[in-house]
């Protein structure tokens, strides 16, 4: 059974503004799935019409099969969600923010005590959970608000950008942590971010969003591949009046897409699929044609290639530095305070 299903979702907010405009895409059980978009795009908006925060214009959601429309309650239960912005209380101590949680969603203290050590020692919390929430470092704060998610062991989880203006280190550690929730919990998840690597590393499969539409959904691998194969730039040693011989036996090569030269010697070689598999046989052509290999090396294209493709732009990092700079600012202050 699909975790999640959209299809057609609209929401246009008061005042006209099309945030989600016809949006269509099913999540698969244990899947990790990213909504990968700029500032704007409609991936807030998207989680919060799927975790029934706000009510949609138009289309339908199913959760497990149910109809979130119909059915808003049994939806509920199964999905966990932590928003962008954390939810966690500064004046509280870790566990005291975790047990709260537990109580909003009707747990008896015997299952609170027993699910509340499970999500804290799975993400690394436990040694500091009577600790206030305002001690603990933005990383930490991130993990207290998914284990938080958590308490009530849903099957679904959502995350709307987990590692929104975390450091690279904190950020590797948080995709650990939700790595394990897939392995050893069976979770489905949903997350949704605009860090290149965060869609590359972590997620199954990825949706592309721009201005409230799905402009591109699949595997990053494959994303990738779509654009094309590799780039091999080669240079030789030295080169001679065989070198004109040599360059037209590699354009002849099977797989070779095309081929350019600089005036200072460098080459490069676009190649249909993978360009690995083709290296040793540039080598042993040159070697044939007496010329020898100075460097050789390989470029597959980066998802940062596939998002300028289907945008024609690049993240924009000026609106992104602005919103991590607020996050940060948050977080800062919930330390301070
Ligand atoms: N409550 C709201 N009322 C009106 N417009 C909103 C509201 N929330 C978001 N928007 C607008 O909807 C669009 C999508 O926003 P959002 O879903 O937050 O994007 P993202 O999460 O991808 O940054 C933006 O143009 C944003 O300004
Ligand atoms: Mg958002």
């Amino acid at each position: 059974m699909e975790a999640v299903c959209v299809e057609n979702l609209v929401k246009i907010y008061h005042g006209g503004i099309r945030a989600v405009d016809g949006v269509s895409f099913a999540i698969d059980e244990r899947e990790i799935f990213g909504f990968l978009g700029p500032n704007g795009a409609g991936k807030s908006t998207t989680i919060k019409c799927i975790v029934g925060l706000l009510r949609p214009t138009n289309g339908t959601i199913r959760i497990l099969g149910v109809d979130v429309g119909k059915d808003p309650g049994v939806a509920k239960r199964s999905i966990g969600y932590a928003a962008q912005e954390t939810a966690v209380d500064d004046h509280l101590t870790g566990w005291e923010n975790l047990y709260l949680q537990g109580r909003f969603y009707h747990l008896s203290q015997e299952e609170i005590r027993k699910r509340g050590e499970e999500v804290l020692r799975l993400f690394g919390l436990w040694e500091r959970r009577n600790d206030l929430a305002q001690t603990y470092s933005g990383g930490m704060l991130k993990r207290l608000d998914i284990a938080c998610a958590l308490i009530h062991r849903p099957r679904i989880l959502f995350l709307d950008e987990p590692t929104l203006g975390l450091d690279v280190q904190t950020r590797t550690a948080i995709w650990e942590y939700i790595r394990k929730l897939r392995e050893e919990h069976g979770m489905t998840i949903f997350l949704t971010t605009h860090y290149m690597e965060e869609a590359d590393e972590l997620c199954d499969r990825v949706a592309i969003i721009d201005q409230g539409k799905i402009l591109a959904l699949d595997k990053p691998g494959a994303l990738k591949a779509a654009l094309g194969g590799d780039l091999i730039t080669l240079k030789f040693v030295s080169t001679d009046e065989r070198l004109p011989a040599l360059l037209s036996a590699i354009q002849a090569l099977p797989g070779v897409r095309n081929l350019r030269s600089s005036p200072d010697g460098i080459h490069w070689i676009w190649v249909e699929q993978r360009g690995d598999r083709l290296i040793p046989e540039l080598v042993q052509l040159a070697l044939a044609h007496g010329i020898q290999v100075d460097s050789v090396r390989l470029k597959r294209p980066t998802l940062d290639d596939v998002y300028l493709h289907y945008t024609g732009r690049e993240i924009r990092e000026a609106e992104v530095s602005r919103e991590e700079h607020v996050r940060a600012r948050i977080l800062q202050r919930r330390v301070r305070r």
